[in-house]
């Protein structure tokens, strides 16, 4: 009887669009940094409808949410669905969100249709994700993986004032009494759009993601000397901005090097010091993410990307600090996780094919603790990190089609 089960494709969609009014921007994405006011509204929002679908909600001392619906043995370890309802700076509708409201979707859907499950499921929105407000990425989700520590994770200053995590966390009041490694997790699955081509290009629903490519990232200075523009000759300048020009090059050729599955990138966070058009440059500070899905071939260009660092900084005569502040490993998905994934999109009759994540996800650190998979749907033209970021609604639902059926596989219909 449940292979007849769908979700309400029109609910989940009216619910992202309802989650996008939230720090909507004038161009149609959404403006929601990690715990400003409009994230706390986000999370207020999330939780409102969590109660309305009868879940018990629990948040952890990182701000995760955990809204669980019981099994009928609540002993057991509850499958858990989610991703994060933080964005980008003038970011997407989609990125993110799709993942949280897909599993308060299966929720909804289950409840509608009066299905118990053996075990638990869980709703999780992880905090952090997106790393713009306070780097690193996946913060509270490499916390729960092992890879940060909970101390260093609640002592992170946000970009835009000088608050820590811990003090944002109690002033938007998402500071919970939950240890934040404490939850154990049966599976994990994750949505969320691909935030690249291959999909949309296809034109294929469905994408069962069984790797991720991994990635690092890195806080650099280049500190030189700020002098008149007009009356220091051009001989002996010890310019920052040069020296990172410099090294913007490099991590493009690094990249290069590695084609093509390599990425390099000098990202759009500058800080160009003191600030005067009649000034040279005095001091620079940076950031460069370099990705691959070999951990090998990611070691090479690291040593590449200090190497150029170096150079530029002795060609300027620079003081260089370079700060690596995350390694994220690539990762292999479970494969129980990925065959349930694949035997739902049979199920279903919907085309699908495998796919490697280009972005990280609170997976990638999740599947160091629990089996994890995730699903991708395609977005418009690969586009995210972008306020035009697209999805059509067709699509969100057949991949929220195929979590609801492989959550009732993974958990059991009791
Ligand atoms: C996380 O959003 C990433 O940068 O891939
Ligand atoms: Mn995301
Ligand atoms: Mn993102």
């Amino acid at each position: 009887m449940n292979e007849h089960l769908r979700v309400d494709g029109a609910r989940l969609w009216q619910s992202i669009m309802q989650m996008a009014d939230i720090g909507a921007t004038a161009n149609g994405g959404s403006h929601r940094l990690t715990l400003s006011d409009e994230d706390k509204a986000a999370r207020d929002l999330f939780a409102g409808w969590c109660s309305e679908a009868g879940l018990t909600m629990q948040v952890d001392e990182l701000g995760d949410i955990f809204a669980r619906r019981e099994g009928s043995d609540a002993k057991q370890a509850p499958v858990a669905i989610g991703s994060h309802l933080d964005t980008q700076p003038f970011g997407g509708r989609f990125d993110g969100v799709f993942g949280v409201l897909a599993g308060l979707e299966v929720i909804r859907s289950l409840n509608d249709h009066g299905i118990a499950t053996v075990k638990p499921l869980e709703v999780v929105n992880w905090t952090n994700e997106e790393g713009a407000r306070f780097a690193p990425s996946m913060l509270a989700s490499g916390v729960y993986g092992g890879v940060f520590a909970l101390d260093w994770a609640l002592a992170r200053r946000a970009v835009d004032t000088d608050a820590t995590l811990l003090d944002e966390l109690r002033r938007i009041g998402y500071h919970g009494a939950l240890p934040a490694r404490e939850r154990e997790f049966a599976a994990f699955i994750e949505c969320h759009i691909e935030q690249g081509p291959i999909l949309d290009s296809a034109g294929i629903p469905v994408g069962v993601v069984d790797a991720a490519q991994g990635f690092r990232w890195y806080d650099i200075t280049l500190e030189g000397f700020a002098s008149h523009t007009g009356s220091t000759p051009m001989v002996g300048r010890r310019n920052a901005l040069l020296g990172m020009a410099k090294v913007a090059l490099a991590v493009e050729e690094i990249a290069a090097a590695h084609a093509p599955l390599a990425r390099g990138t000098v990202g759009s966070q500058v800080a160009v010091g003191p600030g005067s058009r009649n000034v040279i440059p005095g001091r620079v500070d940076f950031t460069v993410d370099l990705r691959h899905p070999s951990a090998a071939t990611l070691e090479k260009m690291d040593a590449a990307l200090r190497r150029a660092c170096e150079a530029a900084a002795a060609e300027y005569g620079l003081e260089l600090s370079l700060a690596q502040i995350s390694d994220t490993q690539p990762v292999a998905f479970d494969t129980n996780c990925v065959a349930a994934l694949e035997r739902a999109c049979a199920r279903l009759g919907i085309e699908n094919q495998r796919i490697t994540s280009g972005a990280g996800h609170d997976a990638c650190y999740v599947a160091r603790r629990a089996p994890t998979a995730m699903l991708f749907a395609p977005c418009k033209d690969g586009i995210s990190h972008h306020e035009s970021e697209s999805a059509e609604a067709a699509d969100l639902e057949a991949v929220c089609n195929v979590l609801l059926h492989a959550a009732l596989e993974l958990a059991g219909v009791a």
